[in-house]
């Protein structure tokens, strides 16, 4: 079974993952938690350049190969891997944050990045998306509170530079996406607090593992997604 979790920043779906995966632990799942970009050997040298604060002036095709390359290596080498061994995989990020940053977000087309996508995955789309979602607004603020405690603004978080706009037009795309792929997309309203999302979240989590008991004994289901 392989589930993403997506959102813009201060979305909280990192937080949401400590909690989902404490609780498939405890119930005895076999759990591979991992993230992108820098899932990967390589993804971790590809994750210090795409974040990077001096890379700004990365153009938005060279940071699409880029984020591509990752998930191209993270998928072959961690995350197939993991499916084949009957593992439940929960994934911070995947496909949709590039169509969405990088489609949605900077302009390029969502729909061949959907494409482009497929192609560097090989078709390997989750079996369950959580897309938190939230007015951008909220979720800068919540990362502005986060960098400030961690004191992380000048290493990582591009992205989070990026002017309102931008993440707004990001949510867009996640919200396009999730309607236009419903049926592993489940929206969950991350503006409520972090208790009732990890509530939420870990129904919809729970749900689907029962309607897919065989998947967390055998390899995960090759799901060839529709364009768009
Ligand atoms: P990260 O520090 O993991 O932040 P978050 O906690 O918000 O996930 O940074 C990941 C950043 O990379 C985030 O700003 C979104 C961006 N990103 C893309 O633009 N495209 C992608 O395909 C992926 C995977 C991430």
């Amino acid at each position: 079974m392989f589930i993403t979790f997506e959102g813009i920043e201060g979305s909280g779906k990192s937080s949401v993952l400590d909690r989902v995966q404490e609780h498939l632990v405890a119930q005895g799942y076999d759990v591979l938690r991992t993230r992108e970009p820098g899932g990967s050997r390589l993804g971790v040298e590809l994750r210090r350049i795409l974040l990077a604060v001096d890379n700004a002036d990365l153009t938005a095709e060279a940071e699409l190969f880029l984020y591509l390359a990752d998930r191209a290596q993270h998928v072959g080498t961690v995350i197939r891997p993991a499916l084949a061994a009957g593992r439940v995989v929960l994934c911070d990020r995947y496909a949709d944050s590039t169509v969405a940053y990088q489609g949605y977000g900077r302009g390029l087309d969502p729909a061949l990045l959907h494409t482009l996508n497929d192609e560097a995955v090989r078709g390997l789309w989750p079996d369950l998306t959580l897309l938190f979602d939230l007015p951008a607004e909220q979720g800068l603020r919540r990362a502005l509170t986060r960098n400030l405690r961690e004191g992380t603004h000048q290493t990582e978080g591009r992205f989070e530079a990026e002017a309102l706009a931008f993440h707004e037009t990001v949510r867009e795309g996640y919200l396009t996406r999730a309607a236009l792929y419903n049926k592993r997309f489940r929206v969950v309203d991350a503006s409520k607090p972090l208790a009732a999302v990890v509530a939420q979240a870990l129904e919809i989590v729970g749900q689907n593992l029962r309607k897919r008991p065989e998947s967390a004994q055998g390899p995960a289901p090759r799901t060839l997604e529709p364009k768009p």
